[in-house]
């Protein structure tokens, strides 16, 4: 619990610190009360500091027991220590610093520092908490050499690990034993990390593209390690694709992955000591489901990736997070879209690979329009280089993350696979080892490319989702086509205005037979490809295509060339004809869903009364096209999420919505029954799981297929669900058969999820699929109890921990963030609820709280009554007496 107003940080405002840091010998002698943390600092001047001034020791949390420079105590005025900052004056050029400090793990619940999970104890240092263990310069600018001894009782902790090499290890006498550890690459502190548990690894020894031999562990708790083998195959396939990909090799002789069952994110980089959330590393056929298989895969490729993008080059301030974040989230999309491509076009050519490439593409701009548009039409709006914040933790987000990877597609797109790889090459040639800014980055891909990326450079200063509207002008007599495109990016907060950006928008003109024509521009000699990526610089551009034998459909924005809002005046008509013929399988996908978008938009503002006929006979032809593999067809099939629907609503109104998906899951169910029935049985994919594109693709289609026949209600599909159930080898299909059953109003719902529940007692991650499930559940009949009633009910559930950060958010997390309806009812017991738990949640973890607090920041695109309903609760929360800097930050902005 921070400072009454917590302060805001500028990015204008960074100065490089008077004093860094060369090397630290940090000494733990670990106790889950009380830990005893003795750190030696070589600190010396820095010489990139434009001015003189003490040593700076950041501290949170910290008992100070003794501090000392170049070995003497220390007169009283000599020492400072004002906003959780020591202050230190000291002579010369360099300074040893002994500082001693005592820890309390056990009454660390942020989860952020050292703390306890299980009875181990484990760190996590980004972005803040190395200052929770010692005093220490704790910014990513100072990047030093650590050398690390663990101290701990043998029997609970056989296992003492830290970053970089083991150098020894031994006895201690009262049952105790010690391990020392040395880090070769000097790092910033929030790349620290230490675990000492009783854990077991899983080992392989491989050999790297230069011919050295490197050992690779998973480490897990006992009985884990029949789950721990997918995330060792994950991590030797990243290790070949950044060989192949980037030239990037592994640069230690060990690399370790620990897996805890507390933690607040997905996972972390810490070098050569990756720690990761159990979620993303444990998987067996029958515990873990495809995508869960497919996370796995992605999130260890992340943090492997930032070996190279994050640490070897690391952020000079936390305002360039989207270096080394919007970097690492674009290599893990590449390298699982060129994983998925291998396997399909092994099998189906490159047709095959380019449907599997689609598919990913698909999934990430899902989460990016449902996630990180609606985080930029909202009060924490923010570019993807941030200008200020009150809390670093609250800006690890969509924005940073995910559209910052669509800026580096972006830059990859226009100077293309190998421009991008030299100007790679280039980044790590000036600045390996160095903490820098994106200004650095986006300047060695410009000069390895020869290509002027100032105006770019916007994408880094302005928030907001882009508006990029089209508009076609055909001329018969010369066989032309004018394509007019605009750009315009609304405001937000603090930046009324805004400036052109540089949009690649990749094109393809469709002709009335359904092809490609080749493009030729005004000018150009040759007619050449069918899709161009044309480069939209002005608010306004025009792009003139000849040599055309009859009006075309333009297909715009392919792939999703850019993070923008399409505004394009297309009929019914053709949409439909765009969803059967537009060669570009992303824009085909896109064309459905935004057909969809329409018909459930008018049925929610009553502009219709029911699923047009037309909108059922294109649906249809997609579902059942032979032609398209069975995971594209349970993309196309899937409606529009929830959340990015609301955001396309004007005021939101959940309820509304609600009953628009319902009629239209309904109807689509219900009149395409025979359909998807055929697809229950055709798509059942016989024999032991393996993890596998193309099986995973037909599971998600039979389980799509169950979907629909359980929301229309059929008897025949909810039989079919209930079988699947009880007949399943895996927990793909286990699973799909029980959401199918838990949203329908059959009957079967509850005893279905009983002996889901009796038969995962105990497993942990397992029951985290039984709360969500749960508290995203829809209403199918009246008579149903509100779902709110249920999710207080787990509340109390004997398995669920208001400290494990991965309950809350299989609960809290999924009623708040995924079940609209049920969570804005109209009588306001959503929002109370939301309050209460936020302030609880406070109390013990800020992060994890800041995070569930997001839930209602876009309270003012919902209707009056649901904004009447959602202020006073809002107002509560601020009010809450000791509440974090993290949730200020975000209350704060949602009512300012
Ligand atoms: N750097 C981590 C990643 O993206 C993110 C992370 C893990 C994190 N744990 C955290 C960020 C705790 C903030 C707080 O891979
Ligand atoms: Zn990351």
């Amino acid at each position: 619990m921070k400072t009454e107003h917590a302060p805001t940080i500028q990015r204008a405002d960074y100065r490089p610190l008077a004093w860094t840091v060369e090397s630290i010998d940090l000494h733990f002698k670990l106790d889950p009360d009380a830990t005893l943390v003795t750190s030696r600092m070589v600190c010396a001047r820095n010489p990139a500091a434009v001015d003189e001034g003490p040593i700076l020791l950041w501290g949170e949390a910290l008992e100070r027991i003794s501090l000392k420079v170049d070995d003497a105590a220390l007169p009283a005025e000599a020492v400072r220590e004002a906003d959780g900052v020591l202050q230190i004056d000291a002579a010369g050029e360099r300074a040893v610093v002994e500082v001693v400090t005592r820890i309390d793990p056990r009454a660390n619940t942020t989860l952020s520092g050292l703390y306890l999970s299980n009875g181990g104890f484990f760190t996590q240092c980004e972005a803040e908490g190395f200052r929770r263990i010692t005093y220490f310069p704790d910014r990513p600018d100072v990047m030093a050499r650590y050398t690390v001894t663990l101290e701990a009782d043998r029997a609970e902790c056989p296992v003492l690990l830290s970053n970089g090499n083991l150098l020894e290890q031994g006895e201690l006498p009262g049952g105790r034993h010690f391990a020392k550890w040395e880090d070769p690459f000097p790092k910033p502190s929030y790349l620290f990390a230490l675990v000492a548990a009783k854990l077991v690894a899983l080992e392989r020894t491989v050999t790297t593209a230069s011919g050295r031999e490197v050992l690779l562990q998973v480490w897990v708790e006992e009985g884990n390690l029949d789950r721990s083998e997918h995330a060792m195959d994950s991590l030797i396939h990243s290790m070949r694709w950044d060989e192949e990909t980037f030239g990037l090799e592994l640069d230690l002789d060990r690399f370790m992955i620990v897996a805890v069952g507390d933690f607040n994110m997905g996972a972390m980089e810490n070098k050569g000591l990756n720690i990761f959330n159990t979620k993303f590393i444990l998987a067996k056929p029958d515990t873990a489901t495809d995508v869960d298989y497919e996370n796995v895969e992605s999130v260890v490729a992340h943090e492997y990736f930032h070996n190279w993008t994050g640490n070897r080059v690391t952020c000079r301030d936390w305002f360039q997070l989207t270096l080394k974040e919007g970097l690492t989230v674009f290599r893990d999309q590449q390298f699982s879209a060129d994983m998925l491509a291998r396997v399909a076009g092994e099998a189906a050519g490159p047709a095959g690979a380019a449907s599997a490439r689609a598919v990913k593409r698909i999934d990430d701009v899902r989460v990016l329009r449902a996630a990180q548009f609606a985080e930029d039409g909202g009060p924490m709006a923010h570019p993807i280089r941030p200008d200020s914040y009150q809390e670093i933790n609250n800006f690890y987000t969509a924005t940073v993350y995910e559209k910052g990877a669509e800026v580096i597609r972006m830059l990859h797109t226009l100077l293309g696979p190998e421009g991008f790889r030299n100007g790679m090459d280039l980044y790590f040639s000036y600045h390996d080892g160095q903490a820098v800014t994106c200004d650095d980055f986006v300047e060695a891909l410009s000069e390895a490319n020869g290509v002027d990326l100032d105006q770019f450079m916007r994408w880094y200063e302005q928030a907001g989702t882009p508006r990029v509207s089209a508009r076609g002008e055909w001329d018969a007599a010369t066989g032309s086509y004018t394509l007019t495109l605009a750009q315009r990016t609304p405001p937000t907060p603090g930046q009324p205005e805004k400036q052109p950006l540089v949009i690649p928008v990749a094109v393809g003109l469709i002709g009335p037979d359904g092809r490609d024509r080749a493009l030729r521009l005004e000018g150009e000699s040759q007619a050449g490809a069918g899709t161009r990526v044309l480069a939209l610089t002005e608010a306004e551009q025009r792009f003139r295509f000849t040599g055309l034998d009859a009006e075309p459909v333009p297909s715009l924005l392919r792939g999703f060339s850019a993070p923008v809002i399409l505004e394009l005046d297309e009929d019914d008509a053709r949409l439909a004809f765009r969803m059967a013929h537009d060669a570009d399988p992303f824009n085909r996908w896109d064309a459905a869903q935004r057909y969809a978008e329409r018909v459930i938009l008018g049925l929610a503002g009553g502009q219709a009364g029911a699923v047009p006929e037309a909108f059922i006979a294109a649906f249809r032809a997609l579902l059942n096209n032979p032609a398209l593999d069975p995971a594209f067809r349970a993309q196309a099939a899937s409606l529009p999420t929830e959340s990015y629907l609301l955001e396309r609503m004007a005021p939101a109104d959940p309820a509304a919505l609600r009953a628009a998906l319902v009629l239209t899951m309904r109807t689509l169910g219900g009149v395409l029954a025979e359909h998807w029935l055929r697809l229950v049985e055709s798509m059942h994919v016989p024999g032991p799981y393996r993890y596998h594109p193309a099986d995973a693709g037909r599971r998600a289609l039979g389980n799509l297929a169950l979907r629909y026949l359980a929301a229309a209600g059929d008897a025949r599909g909810l039989a079919a669900a209930s079988a699947r159930y009880a007949a399943a080898t895996n927990m793909t299909e286990r699973f799909g058969a029980l959401a199918a059953l838990v949203q329908s109003a059959s009957p079967a719902r509850e005893p279905a999820l009983a002996a889901f529940h009796e038969r995962y007692r105990g497993d942990a991650l397992v029951l985290d699929k039984w709360f969500a499930l749960q508290a995203g559940a829809w209403r199918w009949d009246d008579a149903a109890a509100p779902t709110l009633a249920r999710v207080r009910a787990l509340l109390s559930d004997a398995a669920f921990s208001l400290s494990n950060p991965n309950k809350v958010y299989a609960l809290l997390g999924t009623f708040f963030r995924a079940n609209a309806a049920e969570f804005h009812a109209a009588d306001g017991s959503g929002h109370a609820f939301w309050a209460e738990q936020v302030i609880e949640l406070d109390r013990k973890n800020p992060q994890v709280a800041a995070r569930m607090a997001r839930a209602l920041e876009n309270w003012r695109h919902y209707t009056p009554a649901l904004q009447a309903s959602i202020r006073p609760q809002l107002e509560r929360v601020l009010a809450a007496p000791g509440l974090s800097a993290d949730v200020q930050e975000i209350v704060g902005k949602a009512l300012a």
